[in-house]
């Protein structure tokens, strides 16, 4: 029996994304089992050597060594496709090389999310935005996850914008541990602690949340000319994004058909994304709800794990909307979307699934 699934490599499989990159990758009906590309710190080891996470490694790929290779190295063993887990800054430039040797990169770095020539994708929010733009840089496609607390806050705005016609958004976000990578916060600046300081990101939460909700005049984006205004906090939680949301609504529509809005949002149903969770929003109507611990892992089918964004404690006081919504940042805020990008971009036949 042919493989015909694309041939994959990750970059900067030994971190905490990389890892997660590992876990959805390893038995995935489009996607061959990735090649692993590793930094100086990961290089010669196997991947259960280097692994972190709490569920052990995937069988497929457990004695899979990684190695360092360069963006040509990466092309010539005919990888189409590269999941890049790269920090911010070390990203762009390798980024870059790869798309100009025509491979489509689907990247968590922060280096290209405002490029004009680059999607910013979360596929229930903007699909539309991946048909929009070309292949500048050279032959490959370049595409990016948004930051991790606004990929969780645009799936849970898209639904009710329309029927709210907000004024205003403010977001307080309490923030895993994880979201820092390896090795990560240090123990004694965390533990007993709350830190209100995350580097750049209430200002990334705010464009980047516009930037998904905005609309496209020829080929650039507009931005949602709302105001997303953000308060970002590191917790002591490993994994799991919780944000406290209020919006300021000009239209005043029955609390039922805000619910409704969430329950029936579900825009990639038909299209069979294997990583697509289905419904992306899971109402929670428990008064302590959602929680980190007990919501992380929301997503259905079992290959959406975590995918799925879980909002509660919905309160409407006219004009105020306010709720919580918890997202997994290591998986919708991170590989997992960027896992759902390629293929909602195989589904749009923007990458051959035969390797040409
Ligand atoms: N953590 C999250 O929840 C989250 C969510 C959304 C987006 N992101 C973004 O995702 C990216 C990865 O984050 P992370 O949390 O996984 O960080 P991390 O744990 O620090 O991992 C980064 C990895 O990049 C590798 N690396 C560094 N320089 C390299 C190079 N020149 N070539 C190849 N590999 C190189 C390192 O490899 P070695 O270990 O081998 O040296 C390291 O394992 C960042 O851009 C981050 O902002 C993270």
């Amino acid at each position: 029996m042919t493989d015909d699934r694309l041939p994959t490599a990750i970059v900067g499989a030994g971190g905490y994304i990389g890892q997660h990159f590992a876990r959805l990758l390893a038995d995935h009906p489009w996607f061959a089992p990735p090649l692993l590309v590793s930094g100086e710190r990961s290089e010669g080891r196997t991947l259960s050597e280097v692994w972190q996470l709490a569920d052990p490694p995937p069988d497929e790929l457990a004695g899979a060594r990684l190695v360092k290779l360069g963006p040509g190295e990466v092309a010539r063993r005919g990888v189409r496709l590269v999941f890049s887990a790269l920090p911010s800054g070390v990203a762009g430039g390798v980024e870059s090389e790869l798309a100009r040797r025509g491979i489509a990169v689907f990247s968590n770095a922060a280096d290209h999310r405002r490029d004009p020539d680059v999607a910013l994708l979360v596929p229930e929010v903007n699909a539309s935005r991946l048909a929009a733009i070309g292949r500048r840089r050279g032959r490959g496609l370049l595409v990016t996850n948004p930051n991790c607390s606004a990929a969780g806050l645009a799936v849970a705005l898209a639904p009710i914008v329309p029927v709210l016609r907000p004024r205003a958004v403010h977001v307080s976000t309490y923030q895993a541990l994880s979201g820092a990578g390896f090795p990560g916060v240090p123990s004694l600046t965390i533990a007993d602690n709350v830190v209100p300081f995350i580097r750049d990101e209430e200002e990334k939460v705010g464009a980047e949340t516009a930037l998904l909700l905005g609309g496209i005049r020829g080929r650039a984006v507009r931005p949602w000319p709302v105001p997303v205004v953000a308060h970002c906090a590191r917790v002591a939680t490993r994994d799991g994004n919780l944000e406290a949301v209020t919006v300021e609504a000009r239209r005043r529509p029955p609390r039922a058909a805000i619910l409704s809005a969430w329950r029936e949002f579900d825009p990639l149903a038909a299209r069979g994304l294997p990583t697509a969770p289905s419904p992306p929003v899971v109402l929670r109507s428990e008064p302590d709800r959602p929680q980190p611990l007990r919501d992380r892992w929301a997503g259905a089918p079992a290959r959406a794990r975590g995918m799925a964004v879980s909002v509660g404690r919905v309160r409407w006081t006219p004009p105020f909307l306010r709720f919580f919504l918890l997202a997994h940042n290591a998986v919708r805020g991170g590989a997992g979307g960027s896992v759902l990008n390629a293929e909602l971009a195989v589904h749009e036949g923007r990458l051959a699934r035969d390797g040409r």
